[in-house]
C-alpha cells in the first residue's frame, strides 16, 4: 500500500534543518513493514532515525527515501571502511539519498575519512558524516590480538581527533567516553552516544549505560536509543516521556 505523503517537516523556508531533536531512534528491524509502522505512529520533530546495517541490507534505499519523504532525518548507519575511492562513491550515493548523518571507520584512515568528506559535499545540502572510533564490542586484549598495543581509551581518543583533523564532524562514542572526548576534540564536535537508558528501560545487552540526562550532561550531542522505545507497547509515549525528561518537549 502507498504511504500518503507529507510534507517535509523540520525546514525553515532557507531549507535549513529546524529540527533540535537530541534522540536519534534506532530501527532495528529485520524488513521494512515495522520500521515504516514506527514511523507512522513517532512524530518526525521529536527524534531522528538511525538505519543500520541489518535495516538497509533488507530493505535498501527505497525505505530511506520513504522515510525522508516522511519528513525524519535519517542517520544512515553503514560505518564505511574500504579503500578511499570506494568509500568517496559510497558516500556520495548515500548523500544522494537526503540523509542526515553518515558514519565511516575512523581506522580506515586519514585518506579514506577525506574522501568520504569529499562524497558528501557532492550535494547541496550534505549529510552530517562522523567516525567510529573502537567498537564497544572490542576489549584491550582483542585490540592487542589484532596488533594494537595502545590503551583502549587512548585509541579511542587518537581516533577521534584523527576523525576532527580529516574535517569530520564529529564521532559515535559510548557515552562514558563524552567527559573526556569533549575535552580532546572541542565544543563544535558532534558526539553520538549509543547505550542509552532511561531510568524505567530495561538495560538488554548493554552493559554501561547512562541515562539520557547524564549523557547529555556528559557532553553528548545526540542520543542513540533503541529498544527502549521501539519495543516499547506505546513507542510514541516512550519516545515523548524521554523527549519530556530531557527538556525537549512540553
Ligand atoms: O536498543 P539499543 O538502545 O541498545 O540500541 C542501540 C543502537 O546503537 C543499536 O543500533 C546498536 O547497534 C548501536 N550501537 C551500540 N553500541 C555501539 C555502537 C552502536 O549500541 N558502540
Amino acid at each position: 500500500m502507498a504511504l500518503p505523503q507529507l510534507p517535509q517537516l523540520g525546514l525553515d523556508e532557507t531549507g535549513q534543518d529546524m529540527n533540535d531533536s537530541r534522540i536519534i531512534v534506532a530501527l532495528d528491524y529485520a524488513e521494512a513493514g515495522p520500521a515504516l509502522e514506527f514511523a507512522r505512529r513517532v512524530n518526525p520533530e521529536l527524534c531522528r532515525l538511525k538505519v543500520g546495517k541489518e535495516l538497509f541490507t533488507a530493505a535498501g534505499p527505497e525505505l530511506v527515501r520513504q522515510l525522508v519523504d516522511r519528513g525524519f532525518d535519517v542517520f544512515l548507519d553503514l560505518k564505511f571502511h574500504d579503500i578511499p575511492n570506494t568509500v568517496n562513491k559510497a558516500c556520495a550515493a548515500a548523500a544522494r539519498l537526503g540523509i542526515w548523518m553518515l558514519n565511516v571507520h575512523a581506522l580506515g584512515g586519514d585518506s579514506m575519512m577525506r574522501a568520504a568528506r569529499e562524497g558528501v559535499e557532492t550535494v547541496s545540502r550534505p549529510p552530517f558524516l562522523v567516525g567510529v572510533t573502537v567498537l564497544t564490542s572490542l576489549d584491550e586484549d582483542q585490540l592487542h590480538t589484532i596488533g594494537i598495543d595502545r590503551s583502549l581509551p587512548e585509541m579511542v581518543e587518537r581516533l577521534a581527533s584523527a576523525s576532527i583533523a580529516a574535517g569530520l564532524d564529529g564521532v559515535v562514542c559510548s557515552a562514558r567516553e563524552c567527559t573526556a572526548l569533549r575535552g580532546r576534540i572541542g565544543e563544535e564536535a558532534l558526539l553520538v552516544t549509543p547505550g542509552i537508558r532511561p531510568d524505567w528501560a530495561e538495560r538488554n545487552d548493554q552493559q554501561r549505560i547512562v541515562t539520557p540526562e547524564q549523557a547529555l550532561a556528559d557532553g553528548a550531542s545526540y542520543l542513540v536509543i533503541g529498544r527502549p522505545i521501539t519495543t516499547h507497547p506505546d513507542p510514541a509515549a516512550a519516545l515523548l516521556s524521554i523527549a519530556r525528561a530531557i527538556g525537549a518537549a512540553a
